[in-house]
C-alpha cells in the first residue's frame, strides 16, 4: 500500500540449527538484506524465522525473514550460507563427519545449481575445507564465488585469548590464522598485533605458544563444554561478518578457505588464506612472506585437507 516491493539483497541460510539461526539473527541485526532460512525439519525454519522477525520490533531491525522447507525458494539468492549438517560431539574430530555431511552438501548443491546458480556460496559445514572443495566441484562455481568460513572464526578465537591474557579490549587485537580448520591450522604470531604492537613484544614465547595451542583446539574446547553440539555464536558471527564485507563491498581482509591457483605454492585445493572480500566475493588472495616454519605448517595442513579429499573419493564422491 505504501511503496514498491523492497529491493534488498537475498541472503539464504541453508540450515536453521544453532549456527544457521544465529547467523540469520546477526544478519537481521545488521539489516544486511532479506533472509530466508531453509531446513528439512518441518516447522523449524518457519518457527525460528517468525520469532526472529517479531524480535526485530524490539531490537529495531526491519527486514523480511522467512523460513521454508522448500529449497526451490532459494531462487535468485545473492548469498547462500551453508551450515546444514551434523555437528561434532565430544571426542569426535571434524573429519569424523566426512561422509554424512558430504551427502548433505551434495544434495544442497543440486538445489543451488538448479535455483541459484549465480549466488555467492559460503560453506560452514565441517570438515569445512573438504566440504567447500566438494561444493566447488559439484557447483562448478568460479573460485571467487565460493569460500569456506573458518579463518575468521579461528582468528577471532586467538584475538579473544590474547585480549584475555593482556587485559585489553578484544577490539584492539588483530590476529591471522591460516591453513585448514583443524588441529593443523596455522596461527601467525608474526602478523598478530595489539593496538598496532606486534604481539611477540607483549607476550613471552612460552605463553604465546600456549595461546596458539588453545586456538588450534578452540572448537573442541567449546564442544567438550557443551557436550551436545559445537560452537555457534562465534561461527555465526564470523559468517555474518563475511557476508557484510561482501554485500557492502568493503574490500576487507579476512582469512577464508579459498581455492588456490598458485598462491603460496599451492594449487587446486581449498585452504585458509588471507583474502580481500568485496561485492564479487573473493576479489584477491593476498600473498605475504611467511616464515619457513609457517610455510611448512601451511603445507602440512594442506596435506591434511588432501587426505580428507582422498577419503571422500573412497566414499564414492565425485571430487577431484
Ligand atoms: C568450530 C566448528 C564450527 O570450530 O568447526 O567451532
Amino acid at each position: 500500500m505504501f511503496g514498491k516491493k523492497f529491493c534488498r539483497p537475498k541472503i539464504v541460510s541453508v540450515g536453521a540449527g544453532n549456527v544457521g539461526a544465529t547467523f540469520a539473527q546477526y544478519c537481521a541485526e545488521m539489516e544486511l538484506g532479506d533472509i530466508l532460512l531453509l531446513d528439512i525439519v518441518e516447522g523449524l525454519p518457519q518457527g525460528k524465522a517468525l520469532d526472529l522477525l517479531q524480535a526485530g520490533v524490539i531490537r529495531g531491525y526491519s527486514v523480511s525473514i522467512q523460513g521454508s522447507n522448500d529449497f526451490s525458494e532459494m531462487k535468485d539468492a545473492d548469498i547462500i550460507v551453508i551450515s546444514a549438517g551434523f555437528p561434532r560431539k565430544p571426542g569426535m574430530s571434524r573429519l569424523d563427519l566426512l561422509e554424512k555431511n558430504g551427502k548433505i552438501i551434495a544434495n544442497i548443491c543440486n538445489y543451488i545449481k538448479q535455483y541459484a546458480p549465480n549466488a555467492i556460496v559460503i560453506v560452514i559445514t565441517n570438515p569445512l575445507d573438504i566440504m567447500v572443495q566438494l561444493a566447488f566441484h559439484l557447483l562448478n562455481h568460479p573460485p571467487s564465488k565460493i569460500m569456506g568460513m573458518a579463518g575468521c572464526l579461528d582468528s577471532a578465537r586467538m584475538c579473544s585469548f590474547i585480549a584475555e591474557e593482556l587485559h585489553i579490549s578484544q577490539k584492539q587485537v588483530h590476529a591471522m590464522v591460516l591453513g585448514s580448520h583443524g588441529d593443523l591450522m596455522v596461527p601467525l604470531p608474526d602478523y598478530t598485533t595489539v593496538g598496532g604492537i606486534p604481539v611477540k613484544k607483549l607476550i613471552s614465547p612460552d605463553r604465546l605458544e600456549q595461546i596458539i595451542d588453545r586456538t588450534r583446539k578452540g572448537g573442541a574446547e567449546v564442544v567438550s563444554l557443551l557436550k551436545t553440539g559445537s560452537a555457534f555464536y562465534a561461527p555465526a558471527a564470523s559468517s555474518a561478518r563475511m557476508v557484510q564485507a561482501i554485500l557492502h563491498d568493503e574490500k576487507a581482509l579476512f582469512p577464508c578457505a579459498v581455492y588456490t591457483q598458485g598462491e603460496y605454492g599451492l594449487s587446486g585445493v581449498f585452504v585458509g588464506l588471507p583474502c580481500i572480500l568485496g561485492i564479487h566475493g573473493v576479489e584477491k588472495i593476498v600473498e605475504w612472506p611467511l616464515s619457513e616454519e609457517s610455510q611448512s605448517a601451511l603445507m602440512k595442513s594442506v596435506e591434511e585437507v588432501k587426505q580428507g579429499i582422498q577419503s571422500l573419493k573412497e566414499f564414492g564422491f565425485a571430487i577431484t
